[in-house]
């Protein structure tokens, strides 16, 4: 069964627009958008409902916030909320491990019907060796850089990556105000990412997680990101729909600008 629904998902993921990366159109501002609600801010009573209402209302990518109390100062869900959720949705399923450590934990969230799983440099004693793990175990791996984390923990392992995620909050809580830093650091991320594609190919998402709300998205996608994480900004409000597409709208206008 689980088999199954990575195999679908993994064909989902196929048909995701990536990056166009050309280093002939020489771009900052990335071509596809994707928003990923966090299930943080979502009714944790009524989980399925949730992620099936996002979705509907045009969410491309679920959020799954994992917290341990330990390497962050929260406490939130594990592998079994995630199979549990698995059924709800086609979309793909985001964890963002906030635990240390984090290999044990790896093949359990895969199993669970995970597609893409990151977590913290700080996290894992052997990073090279947690990002083989996670794609040996079928997902996409990624790696996840807190406010005051340097990025040169991508420096040698650029080609094991498929996601870079820029906390622009410090992680352990959802309705924090983004941190207006973070913008640098997606600039220096999104050029490292061209950089790399350019040279190498392939495809690394660049995901922004914190504070995202519709009226700094557009600012947030003009830095470089293209995967918006939004927790209370979509779950606190009364149309989810309404709100997504007024993401939308907002990314579409930067874009055009
Ligand atoms: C924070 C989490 C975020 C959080 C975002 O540690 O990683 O995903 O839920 O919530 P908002 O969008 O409310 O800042
Ligand atoms: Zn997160």
């Amino acid at each position: 069964m689980t088999h199954y629904i990575i195999q679908t998902v993994s064909r989902e993921h196929d048909t995701i627009d990536f990056l166009d990366t050309s280093p002939a159109q020489n771009r900052i501002m990335p071509q596809t958008f994707r928003i990923a609600p966090s299930l943080l801010s979502a009714d944790f009573a009524r989980l399925g409902e949730e992620v099936r209402s996002v979705i509907a209302a045009g969410a491309d990518i679920i959020h799954f916030d994992v917290m341990d109390n330990h390497y962050v100062p929260n406490l939130t869900i594990g592998p079994l909320v995630c199979e549990a959720i698995r059924p709800h949705t086609q979309a793909p399923i985001d964890v963002h491990l906030m635990v240390k450590p984090v290999d044990s934990l790896v093949p359990m969230f895969a199993k669970a019907g995970a597609d893409i799983i990151t977590f913290h440099p700080e996290g894992s004693e052997h990073i090279d060796r947690t990002l083989g793990l996670i794609r040996d175990s079928g997902c996409k791996a990624g790696l996840v850089f807190n406010p005051a984390t340097p990025l040169f923990y991508l420096d040698h392992v650029m080609d094991k990556i498929d996601m870079v995620l820029i906390m622009s909050v410090n992680p352990g809580f959802g309705g924090q105000s983004f941190i207006r830093e973070s913008l640098n650091k997606i600039r220096e991320a999104r050029g490292r990412i061209d950089a790399w594609c350019a040279q190498h190919g392939g495809e690394i998402w660049l995901e922004v997680d914190g504070g995202v709300k519709v009226d700094n998205i557009a600012e947030i996608a003009t830095a470089g990101a293209d995967t918006f994480v939004a927790g209370s900004a979509i779950f606190n409000s009364p149309d989810y729909a309404g709100t997504i597409a007024s993401m939308r709208a907002a990314l579409a206008q930067a874009q055009a600008a």
